[in-house]
């Protein structure tokens, strides 16, 4: 595998490749690689001819009081992994390569950007758009993957892609679960071991407001009460919200229906934690 640190050599290899007919698949990462990662480095293989990785931990998407500076940095860990799934290109590129000095210039969703996460991570989405608008003219990707786990920033990128007329194609993969069902995450690694049983409660409450649906409930008010008692019912965790969606315009719907998003976000100890599912 390949490492490009810099804007010019990752574009010059990957036009190259392109020139010569090749299907370009990118996988946009901060690091701290795990099996959700891998899957999507997996699923890249799978339809393209050269996949390229990313590892940049992104400072504009992240708050002033967040943990940017406590962010899991596992560069040389990384690259093995990404090896081992044959990974052909890694762009790892430094905060002033990415971000010139005195740069003013943002991609915003508007709307989009302000609802689930966007609430509560004010400036969040615009710092994810706008890195990952210019990973997009970098790498210049026929399909890029994305991870359901974070399903708003799927449909906020969709969004971006369909109304900049981005020439890419947007592949959002299943979340990829611990076996107890806690959804991977690098933020994972944050938690002692009586947070991370705690941090169960997060699935466990999709599983209770999806068995309820199962069974005939359609109210979306009374799913989310049924979530949000379970998640009450751990002391360690503080829900941040709990909400029933329509899974592309991320606004709250009265009545459960198949595909109908089911998003939760929830604190354990000072690590952020979230994850969702999409009813049957
Ligand atoms: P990061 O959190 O490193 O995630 C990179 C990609 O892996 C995202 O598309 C995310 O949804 C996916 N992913 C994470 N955990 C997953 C899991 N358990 N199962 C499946 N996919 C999973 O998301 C970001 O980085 C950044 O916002 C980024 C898009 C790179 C822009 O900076």
């Amino acid at each position: 595998m390949k490492i490009h640190t810099t804007i010019n050599s990752l574009r010059a290899e990957s036009r190259a490749a392109r020139v010569a007919g090749k299907r370009i698949g990118f996988v946009p990462t901060m690091g701290a690689l795990h099996d959700g990662h891998l899957s999507l480095i997996r699923a890249a293989k799978s339809r393209c001819d050269l996949v390229v990785a990313s590892i940049f931990v992104n400072p504009t998407q992240f708050g002033p009081n967040e943990d940017l500076a406590k962010y899991p940095r596992t560069f040389e860990r990384d690259c093995q992994l990404l090896e081992k799934e044959n990974a052909d290109l890694l762009f790892a590129p430094t905060v002033e390569e990415m971000y010139p000095q005195d740069a003013v210039t943002w991609v915003t969703v508007e709307g989009l950007s302000e609802k689930l996460d966007g609430k509560s991570r004010p400036g969040h989405f615009r710092g994810v758009t706008t890195v990952v608008a210019k990973l997009f003219h970098i790498v210049e990707p026929d399909i890029a993957f994305f991870g359901q786990k974070d399903a708003a920033q799927v449909a906020i990128i969709r969004r971006m892609v369909r109304d900049m007329k981005f020439p890419v194609e947007i592949v959002a993969c299943p979340i990829v679960r611990e076996p107890d069902g806690l959804a991977m995450s690098s933020r994972n690694a944050y938690l002692d071991s009586s947070q991370r049983k705690a941090a169960l409660v997060l699935s466990r409450a999709l599983w209770e407001v999806e068995r309820k649906y199962k069974s005939g409930e359609r109210d979306t008010n009374t799913l989310i009460e049924r979530g949000k008692q379970l998640i009450a019912k751990e002391p360690a965790a503080r829900l941040d919200y709990l909400e029933l969606v329509n899974a592309d315009t991320l606004d709250p719907v009265a009545q459960a229906t198949p595909g109908t998003m089911v998003a939760v976000a929830a604190y354990v100890g000072n690590t952020r934690l979230i994850d969702n599912l999409l009813l049957p």
